[in-house]
């Protein structure tokens, strides 16, 4: 198929590199010169595991295209992705003015039947005013169909995420669209993953309801973690006691310092807002997202528990990004983390495998070290802020030297507490009793 894809961030990279991959002709498009012409050269503009021998590939062999010039890629694709940000507004609300700025582009460009993929996170109802838009816009009249695939991928696993999502969502109205959408996917489809066709709102609406569930069940641990602490339990093993139940199942159930990242923060947001635009209770969502800012901010009384007067020590933070194999810094606890630390005078020496450029455009003030160990000479308190597999095994003997005092405040329970403190630790988890 000949596909333009508009929007060369996470999303619309990886899905125009792996539908390259699957033999299609892809036309990815960015407003971005810079991104462009490094994309060009096989530049990935962030980190995310396989991506770039991907892009490498099929940039050689001539299947993958970038460009600014979105006429071209309109004209020349016979179904276009849009997949630009849909960042939270001033209000709360999905800010979509790139999605429409896009849709005017197609309506401009537009000559011959195309199917117009949102693969961009929009809420319900936005397809058909973007259908009603493109119509009202462009010059004569030209069939195309607005269709919503809404996307799944994880940050750090996208690609394979793309090739073995857990399932395709496909919102459609008419069978025409639906035949197109089918084809797209069918080399997916074979490896055994389940495509969902629905209407167009549904599908907008999973997407959303599929954030907010995961979100609610972050801050359901985060909140019960609290009450570990108080009575002495191992949130840990309640993770493990209520996830071994078939009903509940174990993933999204680790309390830690709270969600962040481009889409649990944006989406909750959103929902509520469209909730409440359309008189829907918000009780528990509002609640949902109420947590997670608290629980962002519940290291700190640890830290001073072991630190009481941070001005002038030193703490390391371990991890930047929001979650680990990502250089996305987008809403990442650490930033609230950091700031707080910076305010209560503390000196922040920092280690991410992957997120300082992104994080050097963030703070200011922070020592940046070349490995973990780096991090912690002369520290007073270790912060645990990312999960990164790197940390868990790390030499814990030469970790103590190097501190100038052993205090660890773990805000994803890698370690275990018994084994920390018999190696000399003051060391403090999320939940664990
Ligand atoms: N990042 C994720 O993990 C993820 C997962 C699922 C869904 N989503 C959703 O996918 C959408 C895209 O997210 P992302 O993380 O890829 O965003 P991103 O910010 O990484 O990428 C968006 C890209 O669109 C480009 N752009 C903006 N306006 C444009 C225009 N008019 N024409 C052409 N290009 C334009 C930007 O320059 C940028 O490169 C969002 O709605 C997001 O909620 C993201």
């Amino acid at each position: 198929m000949k596909i333009a894809v508009i929007g060369a961030g996470y999303v619309g990279l990886v899905t125009g590199a792996c539908l390259a991959n699957l033999g299609n002709d892809v036309i990815c498009v960015d407003i971005d010169d810079e991104k462009v012409s490094n994309l060009r050269k096989g530049v990935i503009p962030f980190f995310e595991p396989g991506l770039r021998d991907m892009v490498e590939m099929n940039l050689a062999q001539k299947r993958l295209m970038f460009t600014t010039d979105s006429e071209l890629a309109i004209m020349n694709s016979e179904v276009i992705f849009i997949a630009v940000g849909t960042p939270s507004g001033n209000n709360g609300k999905a800010d979509l003015s790139a999605v429409f700025a896009v849709a005017d582009h197609i309506a401009k460009y537009v000559d011959s039947y195309k199917v117009i993929i949102v693969k961009s996170t929009v809420p319900v109802g936005t397809g058909y005013k973007i259908r009603d838009h493109i119509k009202q816009k462009m010059k004569k009249p030209v069939d195309f169909d607005v269709v919503s695939n809404p996307e799944f991928l994880r940050e750090g696993e996208a690609v394979n995420d793309f090739i073995m999502p857990d399932r395709i969502v496909i919102g459609v109205d008419n069978g025409k669209a639906k035949d197109a959408m089918l084809a797209l996917y069918r080399p997916v489809e074979r490896t055994g993953k389940p495509i969902l066709v629905t209407d167009v709102k549904s599908s907008e609406l999973i997407k959303y309801a599929s954030n907010a569930m995961l979100a609610t069940r972050i801050s359901f641990m985060n909140e019960l973690s609290h009450l570990c602490e108080k009575v002495g339990a191992d949130v840990k093993v309640i993770a493990k006691g209520i996830g071994l139940d078939s009903r509940i199942g174990p993933r999204f159930l680790q309390a830690g310092i709270g969600y962040g990242g481009s889409c649990f923060p944006k989406d909750v947001r959103a929902l509520i807002e469209v909730m409440k635009e359309h008189g829907c209770s918000v009780k528990l969502l509002e609640s949902v997202e109420s947590v997670n800012e608290a629980q962002k901010l519940s290291l700190l009384p640890k830290i001073q528990k072991l630190v009481p007067d941070l001005k002038g020590k030193k703490v390391a933070i371990w991890g930047l990004s929001f979650k680990p194999k990502t250089d996305d810094m987008r809403e990442a606890p650490s930033i609230v983390v950091i700031r707080e630390l910076q305010e209560l005078g503390a000196e922040i020496h920092a280690f991410d495998p992957v997120s300082e450029r992104n994080a050097k455009q963030i703070f200011e003030n922070v020592h940046y070290a070349d490995t973990p160990f780096g991090a912690l000479e002369g520290a007073h308190c270790l912060v645990v802020v990312t999960e990164w597999d790197l940390f868990r095994e790390l030499d814990k003997d030469r970790m103590k030297k190097l501190m100038a005092e052993p205090n660890v405040v773990d805000g994803r329970n890698i370690y275990e507490p018994g084994e920390m403190r018999s190696l000399g630790f003051n060391y403090i988890g999320v939940g664990r009793g």
